[in-house]
């Protein structure tokens, strides 16, 4: 043990648990066993092979000297941000009070630092992206937990009431993250009547102290219902332009461009005109990594003003959408097939199979050679990752693999 490491940073696992589970499945494989890896967290086709889109490959490799290698503004650069917060939302003039960040995780990171003070709780859903926990923890804080409504149910009100209330009664604020529209792990998004009541509760507990919504955006490009999406992200701004509720948006490039590495993205507020709060930001992104990587944030720039490779992306995120939903209906026709409820899968790169011990049904399914990740009340399976043709094997391991 080096001690020079100080104790409380002693005692972590030696790899994120996804990765070390895809580590295990390519050992597998290696060892010459048949594979289906469903704990990939990147969109691969059919071939196994990482999807990288062409449109975007194309621009970044257009860019020049001086799109990638000055510095970029420590906040971002300023026609960057409101190039992406209008991607989300066409009709705002500007970006409001925003800064660049590496990637949504950054965006995420710096929230916990500007809204929630060391030793408070951050409120997101039932399950959530394991890496929350983490960014917690790092910040000195905690994660508390609503449940995300499971297949064709409705948002439990009363529990997400004594959620926000508890909070702010303990600590006299609430940050909520909500990764909706397209849901990572469920795949699935509020319906609009969900998506009222919580807008409901919210504006009824921000009467309390002050409540900031932070939308997480990772996958909203992959989707079955764009224009679901398209509606959920109006509701969000109707909430968010009455002012009573601070919104906001985590952005992200990595899935959206396929950019993961170039870590780009951005954390918006389009209807504050706070200075307050942007010289915040700011000041987290001067004390945290500086500047962020000018190359994405130059190659957004370039998409903004061409509108053939505007199309031309459309065009690619509709495919691998119709790729993905076929993937989920394959799946969901296995699991029909087996006399298992189907996951009605809307957006974004996962789905949870509800199983009654998924440590233990994960573990029976890697001997099998079938790899999912274990959440505490379900499997994950990266629909990004597998074939539709998979589906049949994944589904006949999983039945004899659950719990009778
Ligand atoms: C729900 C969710 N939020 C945020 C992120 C952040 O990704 P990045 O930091 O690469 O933008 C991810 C990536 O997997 C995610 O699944």
């Amino acid at each position: 043990m080096t001690e020079q490491l100080i104790p409380s940073r002693r005692a972590f696992p030696a790899d994120d648990p996804i990765f070390a589970l895809n580590a295990e499945a390519q050992a597998f494989k290696a060892g010459g066993g048949s594979v289906l890896n469903a704990t990939v967290g990147a969109l691969l086709d059919d071939a196994g092979q990482l999807v990288v889109l062409e449109t975007v490959m194309d621009l970044w490799r257009s860019l020049g000297a001086l799109e990638v290698a000055p510095y970029a503004p420590i906040a971002g650069e300023p026609a960057f941000l409101k190039v992406l917060v209008q991607r989300h939302w066409p009709s705002v003039s500007g970006p409001g009070a925003a800064c660049a960040t590496p990637g949504g995780s950054g965006a995420l990171g710096l929230s916990l630092r500007n809204f929630l003070e060391r030793g408070q709780t951050v409120l997101t859903t039932a399950p959530f992206w394991g890496p929350y926990a983490t960014l917690a923890a790092e910040n000195g804080m905690a994660v508390a937990t609503a449940p995300w409504p499971g297949a064709g149910e409705s948002l439990d009100a009363a529990v997400w009431d004594a959620a926000l209330r508890s909070l702010m009664t303990a600590q006299g604020r609430v940050l909520v993250w909500l990764n909706d529209p397209c849901h990572n792990p469920t795949g699935r998004s509020l319906s609009a009547a969900d998506r009222a009541i919580l807008a409901g509760l919210l504006r009824e507990v921000a009467q309390l102290g002050p409540v900031t919504l932070l939308l997480d955006f990772a996958y909203l490009d992959y989707t079955r219902e764009p224009g679901a999406v398209a509606a959920a992200l109006e509701d969000y701004a109707t909430l968010g332009a009455e002012g009573q509720v601070l919104v906001g948006a985590c952005m992200s490039l990595s899935k959206s461009m396929t950019l993961y590495g170039a870590r780009g993205g951005a954390i918006a507020f389009p209807w504050s005109r706070d200075p307050a709060l942007q010289a915040a930001l700011t000041q987290s992104c001067r004390g945290t990594w500086s500047n962020c990587p000018k190359a994405p944030q130059a190659l957004l720039l370039r998409l903004a003003q061409d509108g053939k490779s505007q199309a031309r992306l459309a065009a690619e995120h509709r495919h691998w959408s119709e790729v993905l939903a076929a993937r989920a209906v394959s799946l969901d026709t296995a699991l029909v097939g087996e006399g298992l409820a189907p996951l009605h899968w809307q957006g974004g790169f996962f789905v949870t199979v509800p199983v009654a011990e998924p440590g233990a049904t994960c573990g029976r399914l890697k001997r099998e050679g079938v790899f999912t990740v274990p959440l505490p009340d379900s499997l994950r399976v990266g629909l990004c990752g597998m074939r539709a043709d998979e589906a049949p094997r994944l589904v006949q391991a999983l039945r004899l693999a659950m719990p009778h």
